[in-house]
């Protein structure tokens, strides 16, 4: 039904104010909204369009994403409140069927309400076949597929980026489309999918631009951050600058207030902001990271810290919390893929090798510290706190065989159901190996979902539970692993009752240490002084403290 012929474009001189361009027109149901202006009938060719850059501008225009996920989705939905019509497609049947039946597939604040709204109005169609029918209608393609990293490399596998443009060149029907990538992608690519798709595309009658258009969404906001966002990025707009950057402009339209956040690039800049803003972020939180550990070696408290040095607005207050280290599907890959590319150009970013390590050595040292506060062998005079030490790869071997650890959090953040690349997955297979009995509760983690995460751990004394007091039933240590609102809420009292040892570590700072210790805790935190029931004597104290580096070797030598 909808085998439109693409007729090639008669162009008009742009006038920048005015704002008139042209575009195609593929829908045969938009031309009855502005018969004035053009043609109808989808096999009639095309005429010009005027399009005066108003909000309402973005309801002339058809979009495509190539992607379901995060990105793909959180985006379609959120377009699909402007634009015409946005097909989201992805090859995941499942999970469009799901999409179907408006079963959101992620967990993700104001989502479900938007998708359910735009569904039902038509305004958003999921398909996972007949790609072509969403392309031949669309003016713009969005490739938003994973960018994993690549096995044994780190390098991003763009693999399915590739594939996804060469469909998309085979499904062009002659006219202009713009093609934009969505997808974090190394530093060159988005001339690579040019040069694919240019040779991919015999007609000449087929016109394409290709621009970047990284996403910085932040899980858990990711609705909230598309429609408010602090900037947009548009990077090389080809040869047809005028129109692909019109496209784009009228696109987001409705979501950049001020043209000053809406920045057009080239393809390289577009790629770099993508990568150094992650790589940024990443470094904050191993700096914060690192100077929490020093806190507590001098008996000073992180947050009093990083309030004041976040008054300096140079700094700023964001990404200055401390914690088990950066995880999630972003930070961790892309920032070792922008180390590796960089490595190709012979080129060594220090600073970013050292955060990746940091953060590897970090996840490792939480895994370590919350296992020696079970363990018999707690080892006194060495313990103080630690001075951070980037050589100490080795887990330790303190004796926790058979204890039980109560784990609330096991997602990479809060307000997520994400579990790719936690730090918490990282801290419960670290306890696992060391003999541990290990239950979790996470408020939005089903123990189907962690199966994958623990295939090298069947069999071994795993529960996800329910909730928080399950979890923590007859536990030596509770561990605070995700800063989910809810942990700050839960019965201490009750806790207190079902635990075995009264021992909270709260890698996340999100509990007020006093309030807990009265409740009969002892009570660790990052970058913090320990708190304890004041009935507790004062040599016990000493004997909890994060390990210092050196004590760190000397427990590996045990
Ligand atoms: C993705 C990229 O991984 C990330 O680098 C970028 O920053 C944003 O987009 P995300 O949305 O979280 O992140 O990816 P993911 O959740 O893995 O979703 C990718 C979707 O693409 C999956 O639903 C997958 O089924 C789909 N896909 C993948 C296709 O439809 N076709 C393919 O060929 C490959
Ligand atoms: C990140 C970027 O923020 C976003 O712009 C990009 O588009 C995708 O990657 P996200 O993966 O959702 O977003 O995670 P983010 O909120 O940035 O947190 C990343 C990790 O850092 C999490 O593990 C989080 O717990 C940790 N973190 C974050 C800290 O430890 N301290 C902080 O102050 C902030």
């Amino acid at each position: 039904m909808f085998a439109f012929l693409k007729i090639p474009l008669h162009f008009s001189k742009l006038s920048r104010n005015k704002q008139n361009v042209l575009v195609s027109r593929k829908c045969p149901l938009f031309v009855k909204h502005c018969a004035r202006n053009c043609f109808h009938s989808a096999r009639q060719p095309r005429k010009t369009l005027k399009l005066e850059a108003k909000e309402e501008q973005a309801s002339d225009i058809c979009v495509s994403f190539f992607g379901a996920g995060y990105v793909g989705l959180v985006s379609s939905v959120c377009l699909a409140d402007y634009c015409k019509k946005v097909y989201c497609l992805d090859t995941d049947k499942e999970k469009i069927s799901r999409l179907r039946n408006l079963e959101v597939p992620i967990y993700e604040p104001l989502l479900e309400e938007k998708l359910r709204r735009n569904y039902e109005s038509r305004r958003l169609i999921f398909l996972s076949e007949d790609f072509e029918l969403a392309v031949r209608e669309s003016h713009i393609v969005f490739i938003a597929v994973g960018t994993p990293s690549r096995r044994g490399d780190g390098h991003a596998d763009l693999s399915y980026v590739f594939s996804v443009a060469e469909s998309i060149a085979e499904m062009l029907p002659s006219g202009y489309t713009l093609i934009v990538i969505k997808s974090t992608v190394p530093i060159g690519t988005c001339s690579k999918v040019q040069e694919l798709i240019k040779a991919k595309t015999k007609s000449s009658k087929v016109q394409f631009d290709v621009v970047s258009n990284p996403e910085f969404l932040r899980q858990g906001s990711a609705v909230d951050n598309f429609l408010h966002p602090d900037r947009v990025v548009i990077g090389g707009c080809g040869p047809m600058k005028s129109l692909s950057r019109t496209l784009m402009e009228t696109l987001y339209s409705p979501f950049v207030k001020d043209k000053e956040t809406l920045l057009f690039t080239s393809w390289e800049e577009a790629e770099m902001i993508k990568y150094a803003s992650n790589a940024f972020l990443a470094t904050k939180i191993q700096f914060t990271n690192e100077i929490a550990d020093f806190c507590q070696l001098v008996n000073a408290n992180i947050s009093v810290v990083t309030r004041a040095i976040g008054l300096d607005e140079r700094i700023g207050h964001h990404y200055l919390q401390p914690g088990p280290g950066f995880g999630g599907s972003c930070l961790p890959k892309d920032i070792r893929a922008l180390v590796r590319s960089a490595q190709e150009y012979n080129y060594s970013m220090r600073l970013l090798e050292s955060v990746i390590e940091g953060n590897e050595v970090r996840k490792r040292r939480i895994a370590q510290w919350i296992a020696s506060l079970a363990s018999e062998s707690c080892i006194e005079e060495d313990l103080g706190t630690f001075l951070h030490g980037h050589h100490t790869t080795h887990t330790t071997t303190v004796n926790i065989y058979g204890k039980k650890f109560g784990i609330l959090g096991l997602t990479f953040k809060a307000n997520t159901d994400d579990l790719r690349d936690s730090p918490a997955i990282f801290v419960v297979q670290e306890l696992l190996s060391l003999g541990a009995r290990v239950s979790v509760y996470d408020p939005q983690v089903k123990a189907e979902s962690v199966t994958k995460y623990f295939a090298a751990f069947q069999g071994f004394p795993l529960d996800i539970c329910d909730d928080s007091y399950t979890a923590c039933q007859e536990a030596e240590v509770i561990a605070i692993l995700t800063e989910w609102e809810e942990f700050r809420d839960l019965d201490w009292n009750r806790l207190h009752e079902v635990v075995s040892r009264h021992v909270i570590v709260d890698t996340r700072n999100l509990l007020e240490p006093d309030v807990i210790s009265d409740k009969g805790f002892r009570y660790y935190s990052v970058g913090r002084p320990p708190y304890f029931p004041k009935n507790i004597d004062k040599q016990a104290k000493n004997c909890e403290m994060l390990p210092t580096q050196n004590n760190f070797q000397q427990s590996k030598n045990l």
